[in-house]
């Protein structure tokens, strides 16, 4: 008989990977995946530990499931992913619930962990580094992905370690998959459907395997026929070589944005965070890419109140934001995290660095407002993804990688359309299909 497996994401597009390919490696051993975790025999909650409150979140999530199943059999109850690596053995220790928890490089091992513990009932934690078995495994099952846009894994880990961030120490130093396993895996997601391919990585420009540069994989996978668009994702300033930055001159399918995190506009700050680029290098970057293609948009991560953030440090954030005028952007408050060297230096007052925060993000809102606001009336190549929650329109993506909603069916879902843009928020772009013909326009 079937089980069925309930599998709850948090954090990055790299769990969201990861959470792919943990259901690909269970319906080896007979899981199927339910929507409804109320009837599911095993729960996997897929972690991330980036900011604070993460462990805690966990914790509130399993109490929840634990209630709703007080009057049914215990589903078996795994924790993966990032906060899984950190806490380990004590997650077993505080919450008898939990059976299983399996750090993100040990995913392969899970049908044997299942079985074992099915025949002896043994809890257990598994958070070895085992990277290269890892992907050697997965390489060997067919990524099931049959979405119109899908994530492939092409490096992971990170040996930056920069002052604030807990990657390096829950996803293991860098490892750049071979070059063949992931044309392999790119080849089979494009027989599923799939029309967008993101390549993803901690430091996704960092990959290096063989010689092999991010540059050479781009302009191999967009030679696969039925590829349309090609993204990756997140990229470290120090890693945007010459040979990447020249891709964009060749490139036909290299969508033009670029996730580029800077964390702060102020050279003070980047050197506490042990960034390793500066302001000039990274305007040096944007000035480059706008010279080869003026279309070329920037999104970016922000960091505020970091220990010693002055409000000269904050006012050249603003400086920054205001010359770049970022398409999208993610901010969010300094948090301490256990192990880090930046988890112990003097906070500064809780009320600036909110209303820092607030400034930054009206400041950021104000640009997409505008941004958006200026494609009324224009006409946009639109990647049709999924149907809208509610079913009654299609939601897609511009080539900045924008939500643009409008009428239409199901049958368009992997269709790149023109659609001309009505109306728009800071958010959303909505228009109307003006033809399916697939043809650019410009
Ligand atoms: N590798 C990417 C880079 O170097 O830009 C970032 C990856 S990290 C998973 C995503 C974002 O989380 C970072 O860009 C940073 O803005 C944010 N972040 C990481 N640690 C943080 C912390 N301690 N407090 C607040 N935000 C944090
Ligand atoms: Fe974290 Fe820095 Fe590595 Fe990005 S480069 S994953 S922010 S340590
Ligand atoms: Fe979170 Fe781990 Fe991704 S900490 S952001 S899930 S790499």
């Amino acid at each position: 008989m079937s089980q069925k497996i309930f599998i709850k994401t948090f954090g990055c597009q790299m769990n969201e990977y990861d959470s792919n390919r943990i259901y690909d490696t269970v319906k080896k051993i007979g899981f199927e995946k339910t929507e409804n975790y109320e009837e599911a025999n095993c729960y996997l909650l897929n972690t991330c530990h980036i900011r604070d409150k993460a462990k805690e979140k966990v914790y509130h999530e399993i109490g929840r499931v634990k209630k709703n199943f007080r009057s049914k059999n215990k589903p078996l109850v795994i924790i993966a992913g990032c906060v899984a690596q950190a806490e380990n053995q004590e997650m077993l220790n505080r919450e008898p619930y939990i059976d299983l928890v399996i750090g993100p490089q040990s995913y392969h091992k899970i049908n044997k962990i299942i079985l074992d513990y099915n025949k002896k009932r043994k809890k257990v934690e598994e958070t070895e580094f085992d990277t290269i078995a890892k992907f050697d495994y997965f390489s060997k099952l067919k990524n099931q992905s049959c979405e119109a846009s899908s994530f492939l894994t092409i490096q992971e880990g990170c040996d930056k370690f920069c002052h604030f961030c807990v990657v390096p120490y829950t996803r293991g130093p860098e490892y750049s998959r071979p070059y063949k396993q992931i044309i392999d895996e790119a080849k089979s997601l494009v027989d599923n459907g799939t029309k967008e391919i993101i390549l993803l990585g901690q430091n996704v420009n960092a990959y290096n395997n063989n010689k092999y540069r991010l540059s050479d994989l781009l302009l191999e996978i967009e030679k696969l026929p039925g590829v349309e668009r090609i993204r990756y994702t997140t990229s470290h300033p120090k890693d945007m070589t010459d040979d990447l930055i020249e891709v964009y001159k060749y490139s036909k399918k290299l969508m033009p944005l670029i996730h580029l995190p800077i964390q702060s506009g102020s050279n003070k700050i980047l050197s506490l965070m042990n960034r390793k680029h500066t302001i000039h290098d990274y305007i040096s970057i944007f000035n480059r890419l706008k010279e080869i293609n003026s279309e070329i948009e920037f999104s970016s991560d922000f960091i505020i109140g970091y220990p010693g953030e002055s409000e000269k440090d904050f006012e050249e954030t603003i400086k920054l934001i205001k010359k770049i005028k970022f398409i999208n952007s993610y901010s969010f408050i300094f948090s301490p995290r256990p192990g880090t060297v930046a988890a112990n230096l003097d906070l500064i007052d809780k009320k600036i660095s909110t209303e820092r925060l607030k400034k930054i993000q009206n400041q950021l809102f104000e640009n997409q407002t505008i941004k958006n606001k200026a494609l009324e009336n224009k006409t946009l190549n639109v990647l049709a993804e999924n149907l809208t929650e509610d079913k009654t329109q299609v939601f897609g993506r511009s080539e900045h990688m924008t939500s643009v909603i409008f009428d239409g069916k199901k049958s368009d879902i992997g269709k790149i359309l023109t659609v001309r843009i009505k109306k728009s928020n800071r958010r959303t772009l909505f228009g109307e299909i003006i033809n399916d013909s697939n043809k650019k326009v410009a």
